[in-house]
């Protein structure tokens, strides 16, 4: 099966790009299945149930987030009722919303994806991650309830990242860091069979701030005094994802490759696409 993850969705510019390009990379490349992360969706805080709904509509079959779920408070209303939602699986017990789902794909294969937040370099801190995935991958092993496993590791620091996907190689089609909305070139196969990149990047203007508009945050390294807030970047916006082919057999990963579409990196597309 053929599955495309897209990093975070940033502000207006990454939504939008992401809603009008989304309908035509599914048909273009016959994608069974695709997840977004949303977390900074709105603004570049949160996500709203419209922008939410609107990514589902586009085509997304899950959409992620992480540290930036509850920015919008209104993620606290609809996260418990949409299936299709997931914020980091390993908050609290007792906090709204899931953090892992079973899906279908258009192929029909049965797709687990789960939502983890590292904790290096992270606020809030949560719960051990590494215990968080050995949950998720028991409650629903590949191979057995699942015939694909996708976690979006969403961190900081790119050794707790590696060390998950080494954790859980073998037991996941695709272990993908999100976060630093920076695409990192470490996309790899690992031994086990566990397709893995340090961060997907994001969607959004790169012509910023990881997103963000350039001058606040430029300010607040040169001065330390803020003089406004932080704004989303609204040039045109640049979709940052990977691309990965999973065996039906055994649900590892066959390929890997970065997708960059939009004027400011350079563009790519899986070679195993085409
Ligand atoms: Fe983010
Ligand atoms: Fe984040």
């Amino acid at each position: 099966m053929r599955l495309l993850f897209l990093g975070d969705m940033v502000g207006k510019a990454g939504r939008t790009a992401v809603w009008e390009q989304l309908p035509g990379l599914i048909s273009d490349y016959r994608l069974d299945f695709v997840i977004v992360n949303g977390e900074n969706a709105a603004g570049g805080f949160g996500i709203t149930e419209q922008i939410f709904h609107a990514t589902i509509e586009a085509g997304a079959d899950v959409v992620t987030t992480g540290n930036h779920v509850w920015d919008q408070r209104d993620a606290l209303n609809f996260a418990p009722r949409e299936d299709r939602f997931l914020r980091p699986a390993n908050f609290p017990k007792g906090t709204p919303g899931k953090g892992a789902g079973l899906y279908i794909a258009r192929n029909g294969a049965r797709v687990m994806v789960a939502n983890i937040m590292g904790r290096v370099f992270m606020h809030p801190e949560l719960d051990d991650p590494f215990q968080a995935g050995e949950q998720e991958l028991a409650a629903c092993p590949l191979g057995e309830q699942a015939d694909a496993v996708v976690i979006d590791f969403h961190a900081e620091a790119t050794s707790e990242k590696m060390c998950f996907a080494h954790f859980v190689d073998g037991r996941a089609s695709l272990v993908v860091g999100t976060h630093t909305h920076q695409p990192t070139a470490d996309h790899q196969i690992l031994n086990g069979g566990t397709a893995y990149i340090s961060d997907a990047g994001m969607c959004g203007d790169y012509d910023s701030s990881l997103g963000m508009d350039k001058e606040e945050p430029l300010n607040r390294f040169l001065s330390k005094v803020p003089k406004g807030r932080f704004e989303a970047a609204n040039g045109p916006a640049t979709l940052c994802g990977v691309g990965v082919d999973i065996s039906d057999r055994t649900g590892l990963a066959e390929r890997v490759a970065p997708f960059r579409r939009g004027p400011r990196l350079e563009e790519t597309v899986p070679s195993f696409w085409a």
